[in-house]
């Protein structure tokens, strides 16, 4: 717990480290509460930075044993412990030997940062900042070593002992009490890059041979008994590693990857350098106990997590500023390889709702910054959407403009000239300037500007002159920091859709600037004149949704019913149904008007796309559901009512089921999956149109739909059909709902990773007694405040994915969640603000909500021992 004002880091402050470590050699030897560290570093001065008279070293919450400088111990005089590590004054000119011998405790640390223990197995997290809680360090990512290490410890206590690199020895000692294990990792490297697991785990093993003919071994750790579910994962990775080769030409380059999963795990899983260590969440997987989009999750985080072999490790961030070099390109590479996995247009709206859903309220509200900031208090709190997800439309709108092909030799470029660099944004960028000869000093705005840019669309068609005029205007609403912004280069895909559905070519007048099918919007306002049209065209703008921004356009219910059926752009089909879907809901709950033509036009449109099978089945699920609650307070922005927006949504929800009852239960049936259970894209979408269909038709009242969801429940065969029908009962009132969540409870008591989904179901029904309910399962034994999934299943879940419980009315859903931050931010900071994070969209809430939650803000703010996490999140969003 750090308890003095924390200080801001600013970008514009970088220097060089004026220290540089050559080499790491370190001696971990293995003990609950203390475990010793011997580190030997080979230092040198850094010519290219400002020289200095100290050496100061990261530490945090190391007990420091010895230290010496060439063989010699320092004397008093000679260094001095500041609250963040240690200094030391005047060390010798040349290069030398620094030995610190060091001990921390493991089993006490349940920040889960550093060297902790995760159920009895020792491991590490070390990004951003955990490697300062191993060993003394200069902890930043543009320090790049080679690490040698050297774990020790009693065989009963850790059977199993892995490091980064390749194993060079190991063997045993004490009589055979105890054994060790040396593992050298050839590839310099920042030391966030660190791990090391010790424990009782079990390998699954498997190889794959590289391009160029190299075999590398494969092998997947997972606690004892649990092997038979690490199947799926392994054969994720084949594929990625294949696809890197194919698609960008990477392979792996060492003789071995190894992946550990551990049940506590602050985030979802970390890249280090041949030992990714997994959260066994996005591992472990079976029919029975993982669904289709806890496969598709898996199979895109091993990807994921693979793919920063090159894009994160071989080249790293100078910076912590420059995270999205990393995370922002690495999404953009997994979605690419989920695309070419699965089905591109199904990846596509998937990963622009996740988008709209996350990034676009950050963008929107308090916690807004950059894709690259230029300051931060706590780098931790900068794992953000805008960092991950909006850095990955930054990537992807490169593609768009430079095309394939100039994307992959603007890569190509990228490791040729930073390979074994710690590199920034710029470097990035020059690298596609120079293959692609662009001009791209426009589009860093993309890295320096917060906010999602409205793009506002009015067209004129001009039948005498046969042309079409789009007038395009841009805005940003100021943020944090930011109150003018500059117009944007905001790539605009288009299509003009004729009257059969086909695409008309495309004849631009003079002076409009397109390349392709691609608009260059560069000006705040700018007009694009097509010509040879003399019938009205149907405009389909932003085909697959080319920049990150909001659109407003003119577009009539007519035309948008129109494109759903017609648009050769998918994406834009999926797209034109949840605009409609959402004038409709928007003006059933602001008052400002049923539209007199009512659903009739959306269910016409919808019905007939779930219907057709000439689509395949995952696309057409995804029409089966109105925007989220959430989706619609982010679009109304002002003066929620969350329990409004449930009504009605719930209402034009049965009205959407009422009006295609029998085609809803035609689908059910001809989509059911018979055989055994196939994780595959095509069964999963098969599944997903099933459920859908089901989803809706338990919209419809009473006994009939709550047999429905039983039936579904008894007869599931799989763990995806059982969710869907548990997804179902846990909103009705129904006897069969008890039964069900009992019969779950006893199928999935003695698995600590099902049980999740047990008190997930929970925390998510509307019924009114559930935060009643939420606060019993805190107290439940399987329930622990310690584990990060639990808090996720049973906090996150109630306070993310549960608006109607959350936001009631009386403030007890915020009162809830605001001491369940304090207590979390006493032990694990990173959890305590991501919780927190929950409460950022406070001010778009009706007057009394908003009163309501700011009290419990305030009360978080005027707690006396914050984190520096909590502190600047709570100060953000109050501001
Ligand atoms: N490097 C991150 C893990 C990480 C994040 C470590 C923050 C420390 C602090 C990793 O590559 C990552 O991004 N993991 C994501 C999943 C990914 C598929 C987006 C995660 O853990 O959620
Ligand atoms: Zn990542």
């Amino acid at each position: 717990m750090k308890t003095n004002t924390p200080r801001t880091i600013r970008l514009k402050d970088y220097a060089p480290s004026p220290f540089l470590i050559e080499t790491v050699d370190l001696e971990i030897d293995l003990h609950p509460t203390e475990t010793r560290v011997r580190s030997r570093l080979k230092v040198k001065r850094n010519r290219k930075a400002e020289p200095a008279e100290w050496l100061h070293l990261d530490g945090e919450e190391l007990a420091l044993e010895a230290i010496s400088i060439n063989g010699r111990p320092l004397g008093e005089g000679g260094w001095r412990s500041t609250p963040e590590g240690l200094s030391i004054k005047c060390p010798p000119k040349g290069s030398f030997e620094l030995a610190i011998t060091s001990t921390c405790s493991p089993e006490t640390n349940k920040a889960l940062s550093g060297l902790y223990r995760s159920r009895g197995i020792f491991c590490t997290q070390c990004e951003a900042e955990g490697f300062r809680r191993i060993t003394y360090f200069i902890d930043r990512p543009d320090v790049l070593s080679v690490y040698t290490t050297r774990i020790s410890a009693d065989i009963e206590l850790a059977p199993v002992l892995l490091g980064n690199g390749n194993l060079v020895e190991s063997g045993k000692s004490d009589g055979g009490r105890r054994h060790y294990a040396v593992w050298h990792d050839p590839h310099p490297k920042p030391s966030y890059l660190f791990a090391m697991v010790g424990g009782d785990l079990r390998p699954t093993t498997s190889t794959f041979t590289t391009a160029s003919g190299r075999e590398v071994e494969l092998r997947i750790y997972v606690e004892p008994g649990k092997e038979d579910r690490c199947a799926w994962a392994m054969d994720s990775l084949k594929r990625s590693m294949a696809w890197d080769e194919r698609r960008f030409g990477r392979e792996y380059d060492l003789d071995i990857f190894m992946i550990v999963a551990v049940s506590d795990f602050n985030m979802g899983a970390m890249e280090n350098k041949g030992l990714n260590i997994f959260n066994d969440q996005l591992i472990l997987a079976s029919p029975d106990t993982a669904t289709d989009i806890n496969y598709e999750r898996i199979e895109s985080v091993i990807a994921h997590e693979y793919f920063h072999n090159w894009t994160g490790n071989r080249i790293t961030c100078r910076d912590w500023f420059q995270l999205c070099l990393k995370e922002g390109l690495t999404v953009y590479r997994d979605q690419e390889f989920s695309a070419d996995e699965r089905s591109r247009t199904v990846q596509r709206v998937a990963d622009v709702k996740h988008l709209r859903a996350h990034q676009f309220p950050e963008d929107a509200g308090p916690l807004a910054h950059p894709v690259r900031p230029s300051k931060y208090i706590e780098i931790n709190n900068f794992y953000t959407a805008t960092v991950y997800d909006k850095g990955a439309e930054v990537c992807r709108m490169l593609e768009t403009m430079v095309g394939r092909e100039g994307f992959r030799k603007a890569m190509d470029l990228y490791f040729q000239r930073h390979d074994g660099e710690a590199a920034t944004v710029e470097q990035f960028i020059a690298c596609f300037e120079s293959a692609c000869e662009v001009d791209l000093g426009q589009f860093m705005l993309w890295y320096e500007q917060a906010g999602t840019p409205q793009l506002i669309v009015k067209t004129r068609h001009d039948a005498a002159k046969a042309t079409l005029t789009l007038d395009l205007e841009q805005a940003i609403a100021p943020t944090p920091g930011q109150a003018r912004k500059k117009p944007m280069h905001i790539p605009v895909r288009l299509g003009l859709v004729g009257t059969d559905g086909a695409d008309l070519a495309l004849k631009p007048a003079a002076g409009t600037v397109i390349a392709g099918d691609v608009l260059e919007f560069t000006q705040r306002r700018q007009s694009f004149t097509f010509e040879g049209l003399e019938l009205r065209p149907t405009v389909s703008i932003l085909r697959g949704f080319s920049a990150p921004v909001n659109v407003t356009h003119d577009a009539s219910d007519d035309d948008l019913a129109f494109l759903i059926g017609h648009d050769q752009d998918l994406f834009n089909r999926w797209q034109s149904m949840q605009t409609l879907a959402m004038r409709l809901l928007t003006g059933l709950i602001t008052g400002s008007g049923a539209r007199p033509a009512g659903i009739a036009p959306l269910s016409a449109a919808v019905r007939k796309t779930l219907m057709d099978e000439n689509l395949e089945p995952a696309y057409r699920a995804m029409f089966a559901g109105l925007p989220s609650e959430e989706d619609i307070a982010n679009h109304i922005a002002r003066n929620v009512d969350p329990g409004v927006i449930h009504d009605v949504r719930s209402k034009m929800s049965k009205a959407l089921a009422r009006s295609m009852e029998s085609d809803l239960a035609k689908l059910m049936k001809r989509h059911a999956v018979k055989g055994p259970y196939s994780p595959d894209a095509e069964s999963a979408g098969r599944r997903a149109l099933a459920n859908g269909a089901f989803g809706l038709l338990t919209r419809l009242d009473g006994a009939a739909a709550s047999e429905l969801a039983a039936g579904h429940y008894a007869k599931a065969r799989n763990m995806t059909d059982r969710m869907a029908a548990l997804a179902a009962l846990t909103h009705m009132r129904t006897p069969a709902r008890k039964e069900a969540l009992e019969d779950a409870y006893k199928r999935w008591k003695d698995d600590h990773l099902t049980i999740d989904k047990w008190f997930a179901l929970q925390a998510a029904s509307n019924l009114p007694g559930t935060l009643a309910q939420v606060e019993k399962l805190l107290r439940h034994p399987l329930f622990s405040i310690e584990a990060p999934n639990k808090v996720r299943a049973l906090i996150g879940t109630f306070a993310m994915g549960n608006p109607v419980n959350f936001h009631r009315p009386d403030g007890k859903g915020y009162a809830f969640l605001a001491d369940q931050v304090l207590r979390l931010d006493s032990f694990n900071p990173q959890m305590a603000s991501r919780m927190l994070g929950t409460f950022r969209s406070w001010r778009t809430l009706e007057e009394n909500r908003a009163n309501l939650a700011q009290r419990e803000l305030e009360r978080i703010r005027a707690h006396d021992k914050l984190s520096s996490d909590v502190f600047e999140i709570v100060g953000k969003i109050l501001d």
